[in-house]
């Protein structure tokens, strides 16, 4: 067993309509926590790592504890660089054994995005590595927004697949209403599925088959990791997050990763807040990385059992 790429993964996941999760890891026991669950249930997974965790913990240390994650849990992983912001990065995370990259030109000039992305596909291909791409904005929209503003930041879909067309790009992220945080939604929770479908349909249609769509900013936000921070000492005030089934709805369609980030935050602050409030005296941090690390580890399981739907497909 060892890394792989994605294409595999999501060749299997578009076909068996289910998604893989993409969790971003910082540390030793966020990366056990999601290889033994993904592990225990036979799931593909992926382990995604931003600009700022590889400041934080350095590519080789990240990478190295994801070789012994591979060596203990004998699963396949990918290892993707999240939100890479050019292409010195993805030098960076390609020469330290990364399988997969996104760039994330989606801030640019739609041309620029194109040509940007071109040149970071052109590298990474040639090396082996997928590339993760993002077109469209993804701010939250609230729930009395026009049409209009929602058509100025999601996904287009007639460009989506100009994009794909002239990048070469292996799967695409798209905004059709997810935003990153833990501030998704001020009213109700509403995605443009409509819009995911008409994306899938025109990629289709130019010939482009079972082409993977990403979901950004999907973490569901859960109340009671809310609450126990806020019980705790903590101040997370309106909280939301996209609800199960709507992740649900999306992995059915062609939405073949779903990224989560916030979700392990705040099941982990939970658990470190918990135990320093019940036992005030403990300063051993094993005793609360430990607890923090079963917490995301029982996350994960229920993300891939009841989310994902990824169980049993390696
Ligand atoms: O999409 C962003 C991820 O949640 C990573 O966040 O840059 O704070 O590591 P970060
Ligand atoms: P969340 O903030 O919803 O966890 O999204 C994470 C993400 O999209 C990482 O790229
Ligand atoms: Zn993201």
């Amino acid at each position: 067993m060892a890394l792989v790429t994605t294409k595999e993964m999501f060749n299997k996941a578009f076909e068996g309509k289910y998604a893989i999760g993409a969790f971003n890891i910082n540390n030793m026991e966020i990366i056990q926590a999601i290889t033994r669950a993904a592990s225990r249930l036979k799931s593909p997974v992926i382990l995604q790592v931003s600009k700022s965790a590889l400041k934080y913990a350095g590519p080789e240390y990240l990478k190295r504890m994801v070789d012994a994650a591979i060596a203990e849990t004998g699963i396949d992983i990918a290892l993707h660089l999240d939100h890479g912001p050019d292409l010195e990065t993805v030098k960076e995370v390609i020469d330290a054994g990364f399988t997969s990259v996104m760039f994330d030109g989606s801030h640019y000039d739609y041309e620029i995005n194109v040509a940007k992305t071109k040149e970071v596909v052109d590298y990474a291909h040639a090396r082996g590595v997928v590339v993760e791409a993002e077109l469209g904005k993804l701010a939250g929209v609230e729930d009395d927004v026009k049409v209009d503003a929602a058509d100025a930041t999601y996904t287009d879909p007639d460009q989506a697949v100009d994009f794909v067309k002239r990048t070469g790009v292996d799967s695409l992220a798209i905004a059709i209403g997810t935003s990153h945080g833990a501030y998704k939604f001020k009213g109700e929770a509403k995605l443009d599925f409509d819009r995911l479908a008409t994306i899938t349909e025109k990629l289709e249609a130019a010939g482009i088959h079972n082409f993977p769509i990403v979901l950004h900013g999907a973490s569901s936000v859960d109340p009671v990791s809310v609450e126990t921070c806020n019980k705790y000492g903590g101040k997370i005030e309106g909280a939301a997050g996209v609800p199960n089934e709507m992740l649900r709805k999306a992995a059915s369609m062609a939405v073949c990763k779903i990224n989560m980030d916030t979700d392990i935050r705040l099941a982990m602050t939970a658990a470190i807040r918990e135990v320093f409030g019940e036992q005030p005296s403990e300063f051993d941090p094993r005793k609360y990385l430990g607890v923090a690390r079963e917490r995301i580890e029982k996350l994960v399981e229920d993300k891939i059992k009841n989310v994902l739907g990824s169980a049993n497909s390696l």
